[in-house]
């Protein structure tokens, strides 16, 4: 029944592309429908957002509501905010003697949005453009990428979310063109990103941000603020139960939540013989909260200055992600600004509508190759839709030697270069007779290499035996993604060597390919 749709489909639309938001807390997954409607579609359980939790539970796995919600013992199999460590190759998850990684879990969860929007719409969910924060790496990138391809999903595109978000509005008000910020704070990452919109087209002008700061980060303050409490009141510290603690954090959100609304709320908690409620009033959690919110404020200080403005130029502020709900959040753009920062389109919703409206642009521009080409009626013709020009948003650079040999930075392509991006460096061999070179590759503002994120290293071998001062030549490029490709180019043997960058699980092909075979046979429900 299933596939008799799906052709009645394929004679209308050529190339299904789907959006999806990978979040820390939540994802979800859109598209744009034949009538230029992004719908964020419905999972089997009726919600336009899935939690990004796994619950492990024998030969069973289990995505969304049912595994955020798993308490008591259940809780121990729950895996949550996995998007924090991806790109990390130490963090690995067991279940029955399998180590998964971050890219796996994410697999995981990609198959549940997969398997529900292909239920709800007849189509096999085989192409995507997938967000991710504006200031994830290239190890979290590539990362991303392979979690999409162990779930099968084959990527078009992957895209900042502030600039996912920035597109979604882009579509909901068409004419406001000028300087737009998009302040974006989720579960887990926090984004700032300055669009200049001109028309039909959106060039990113300047960004920063934190991997690791983001809703949680006000929950794991409410929630040591309560366990001293509890400490002081009885002896013992639920933190060092994990039953107690996973119960903690779930109650921790809805007390969050809570003092979104009301100036106060209660936090309670059974463990070990007591039972203990704590009144917390929103200037306290407020206060708890307030180093959290001046790393926003200075990052986003940051972003203005680099492009060398200030919010009373801006034309726009955008609230993005569930975490700007909070009154503390708003109250600040309200302050900086002088007006309040715009929600229009619902916060949890606007990266994935964004995801959804560059997946269409893209099967637009598949459908239609040339913009002189006879113009095909397209499923995908969109109202005012808007090409999105990103950048780079760390600087790269390769560890060398300086004159006395000690180890430095030198930059390769500074931060906020447009992408795509390539660039080419000269260097010599230091030695006579060296016959293989080390590249150590690096993100980061510092010209120390402890300084900066390592994403790569590779050793490649095999030059010939010659004195020292040989030409060699680096080729860098960053694909529209902001993946990144390096290939060593030596002149005086004329042989180029693409740099296979050691990163991530260090997982051999056959492993990889065991763990698709392996996620590819069970049904995640
Ligand atoms: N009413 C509210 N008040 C305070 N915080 C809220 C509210 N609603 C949602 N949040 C918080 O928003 C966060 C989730 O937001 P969102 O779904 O945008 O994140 P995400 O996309 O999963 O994460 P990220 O973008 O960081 O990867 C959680 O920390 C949640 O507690
Ligand atoms: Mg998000």
């Amino acid at each position: 029944m299933a596939s008799q749709k799906w052709e009645q489909h394929t004679m209308s639309e050529t190339f299904p592309i789907f959006g999806i938001d990978l979040g820390t807390t939540n994802s979800a997954i859109a598209r744009v429908d034949d009538r230029n409607h992004i719908e964020v579609l419905p999972n089997q359980e009726g919600d336009r957002l899935t939690p990004s939790a796994v619950l492990f539970e024998g030969e069973s796995l289990y995505v969304g509501n049912v595994a955020a919600e798993a308490s008591g013992h259940e809780g121990g199999d729950v895996v949550r905010d996995v998007k924090r460590f991806i790109g990390d190759e130490h963090w690995l998850w067991e279940h029955n003697d399998i180590f998964y990684t971050p890219s796996d879990i994410h697999a995981i969860i990609l198959k549940k949005l997969a398997q529900d929007a292909e239920q709800y719409t007849s189509i096999p969910v085989k192409d995507a453009v997938i967000s991710v924060p504006a200031y994830f790496n290239d190890l979290q990138r590539k990362a991303t990428l392979e979690a999409a391809s162990l779930a099968g999903i084959r990527v078009h595109r992957l895209i900042n979310e502030p600039t996912a978000a920035a597109l979604a509005y882009g579509y909901d008000l068409p004419d406001e063109d000028g300087l737009q910020l998009v302040v974006d704070l989720g579960g887990g990452t926090f984004d700032v990103t300055l669009l200049q919109k001109n028309g039909t087209t959106l060039d990113i002008i300047a960004s920063n941000g934190h991997a690791r700061l983001g809703g949680k980060d006000w929950d794991d303050r409410l929630i040591h603020y309560f366990s001293v409490d509890f400490v002081t009141h009885y002896g013992v510290d639920p933190l060092d139960d994990p039953i107690a603690y996973q119960q903690l954090q779930q109650r921790t959100r809805s007390t969050k939540h809570a003092l979104s609304r009301r100036n106060k709320s209660f936090l309670s908690l059974s463990h070990a013989g007591f039972q203990h409620q704590l009144q917390i009033d929103r200037e306290t959690f407020e206060s708890l909260g307030k180093p959290l919110l001046d790393q926003c404020k200075a990052l986003c200080d940051l972003v203005l200055e680099d492009a060398n403005t200030s919010w009373a130029a801006l034309q726009n502020v955008f609230l993005v992600g569930g975490a700007t709900r909070m009154p503390s959040i708003q109250a600040w753009i309200t302050n900086a600004w002088g007006k309040p920062g715009i929600s229009t389109v619902n916060p949890d919703e606007a990266v994935v509508k964004g995801a959804a409206l560059e997946a269409a642009r893209i099967a637009n521009t598949q459908h239609n190759p040339t913009p002189h080409a006879q113009a095909e009626p397209s499923p995908y013709r969109l109202k005012g839709s808007v090409q999105a020009r990103d950048i780079t948003n760390h600087t790269l650079g390769i560890v060398v030697l300086d004159s006395l040999g000690r180890s430095f930075v030198d930059t390769l392509l500074p931060r906020h270069t447009s992408l795509p991006a390539s660039t080419q460096h000269v260097y010599y061999t230091a030695y006579d007779n060296q016959v293989s070179v080390t590249i150590q590759l690096v993100e980061g503002e510092s010209k120390l290499p402890e300084e900066c994120v390592e994403i790569g290293s590779c050793e490649i071998t095999g030059l010939p035996p010659r004195p020292a001062g040989q030409r060699v030549e680096l080729h860098l490029g960053y694909d529209l993604n902001g993946a990144l490709s390096v290939e060593l180019y030596d002149t005086g043997s004329n042989t180029s060597q693409r740099v296979d960058l050691q990163r991530g699980s260090h997982r051999t092909a056959t492993e990889t390919q065991w763990m698709k075979r392996q996620l590819q046979s069970v049904r995640v429900q």
